[in-house]
């Protein structure tokens, strides 16, 4: 009897027109081994490499490739909904630019627009046409969208070339899946402390000053890390994100005072904790009560500092405790990271730079940097900020395991 950590799971292939079509019969396989659900839906021309009787006795489950039939022409809806995880692999340069533009001539590309659950791409094509232009930018808008890209192999290709674009091999693919729907259950009944959002500090009942943050890393990281089983406390400032896993209790605060006050309740029976808030470093001196009046032609505010959120709970960290913050820099990023690290008695700090294209406040994407407390440097590509908080949990799953 062999593994069985995918029981119940069930994952959608779909299988676009490549020869490493034949590496998916191995996948199919290996994951059906593993206990999970499989289907098949193919591309009319990936069924010229592999025949849909080989993935229909392999995966027990009729193989599809029609969008129209009599009988089946509402499957695409089906399949979307069915699915815990649709994977598209091999995913050809073609099949790639249908499904960033929205095409929907196909049945896989159908199921692609119906889907409600993570969808994966296992890019396969030769190494010019992977670094096409094109296809850079139809990969580059994928990923803003939410797919994930299994990185490329590089090496020989079926054109005798040699150069990256080989899909992913079966078993890392399998690993990768079993990763994401069977994590270890690092994070089981845990409490994680995360403020996330902007802060606003009122000048008077009617204005106040505060910053372009959107709360969407911290809101994903909240749900990521409670899809992972951890009773997550997201003290959350006022931010257009919200959270959608119910194991999300959010904490509403406005000012940094608030944040401060939230945060520390709840920080000594939390074992880890995130400080992904863009916390306003002063706030008015004074408050007014009633609405400032026009007056001169200036205006000098007088401004006091706010409390370090991730510095003060810093500062009393217990031995068990593990810490994450964020850093925004604009120039010398990673030493100005790690001063930071230190400073706040972090374990690991996210850089993100404003330079790079699709990083920062309001995107859907980011570009972030791991530096943690025993000197390691992580860095990674343009991810979507749901991916960027699956690789933050993986890093904090490491760290609390190697934590007394
Ligand atoms: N942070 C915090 N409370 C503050 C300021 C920052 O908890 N008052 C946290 C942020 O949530 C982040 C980390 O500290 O995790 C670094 O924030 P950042 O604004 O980059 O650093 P600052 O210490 O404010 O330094 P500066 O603004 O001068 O770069």
């Amino acid at each position: 009897m062999g593994n069985t950590s995918l029981a119940g799971r069930k994952i959608l292939l779909g299988v676009s027109g490549s020869i490493a079509a034949y590496k998916t019969v191995f996948l199919t396989r290996l994951l059906v081994r593993e206990g999970a659900e499989v289907r098949v839906i193919m591309t009319p021309s990936a069924a010229a490499f592999v025949s849909p009787l080989t993935f229909s006795t392999l995966s027990r489950n009729p193989t599809r490739h029609e969008l129209m039939s009599e009988s089946e022409w509402h499957n695409h809806v089906e399949l979307g909904l069915w699915a815990d995880l649709f994977v598209i692999v091999p995913a050809t340069a073609h099949t790639l630019s249908g499904m960033a533009e929205g095409r929907c001539d196909n049945l896989l590309l159908a199921v692609y627009l119906s889907a409600r659950c993570p969808v994966w791409v296992a890019p396969a094509m030769d190494l010019d046409m992977w670094s096409h232009p094109a296809t850079r930018r139809n990969m580059a808008r994928l990923v803003a969208d939410g797919v994930r890209q299994i990185d490329v192999g590089d090496g020989e290709l079926a054109s005798g070339l040699s150069g990256p674009g080989r899909v992913a091999e079966p078993e890392a693919l399998l690993e990768e899946i079993r990763h994401f729907l069977a994590p270890a259950p690092v994070f089981e009944g845990m409490e994680v402390l995360i403020t996330a959002g902007p802060t606003r500090e009122a000048l008077d009942p009617v204005r106040f000053l505060t910053n372009h943050s959107s709360g969407k890393m911290g809101v994903a990281l909240a749900d990521e890390m409670a899809r992972r089983g951890a009773r997550v406390h997201l003290v959350l400032g006022p931010a257009a994100a919200a959270p959608c896993h119910p194991g999300v209790e959010t904490i509403p605060v406005v000012s940094a005072t608030e944040m401060m006050e939230a945060a520390a309740t709840v920080f000594p029976r939390c074992r880890i904790a995130i400080f992904a808030a863009a916390v306003a470093d002063y706030r008015p001196a004074t408050t007014a009560t009633g609405k400032i009046k026009k007056q001169g032609d200036s205006l000098s505010l007088e401004l006091v500092k706010n409390p370090d959120i991730a510095a003060s709970l810093g500062a009393r960290k217990q031995k068990d405790q593990v810490l994450a913050g964020f850093a925004l820099e604009t120039d010398a990023g990673e030493e100005e990271a790690r001063k930071k690290l230190k400073a706040k008695r972090l374990d690991l700090i996210v850089l993100n730079t404003l330079q790079d294209a699709g990083a920062g406040f309001g995107t859907d994407t980011n570009k972030v940097t791991f530096l943690t407390a025993d000197n390691k440097t992580r860095r990674f590509g343009l991810k979507s900020k749901k991916e960027v908080a699956a690789d933050i949990a993986d890093e904090l799953a490491c760290l609390v395991q190697a934590a007394p």
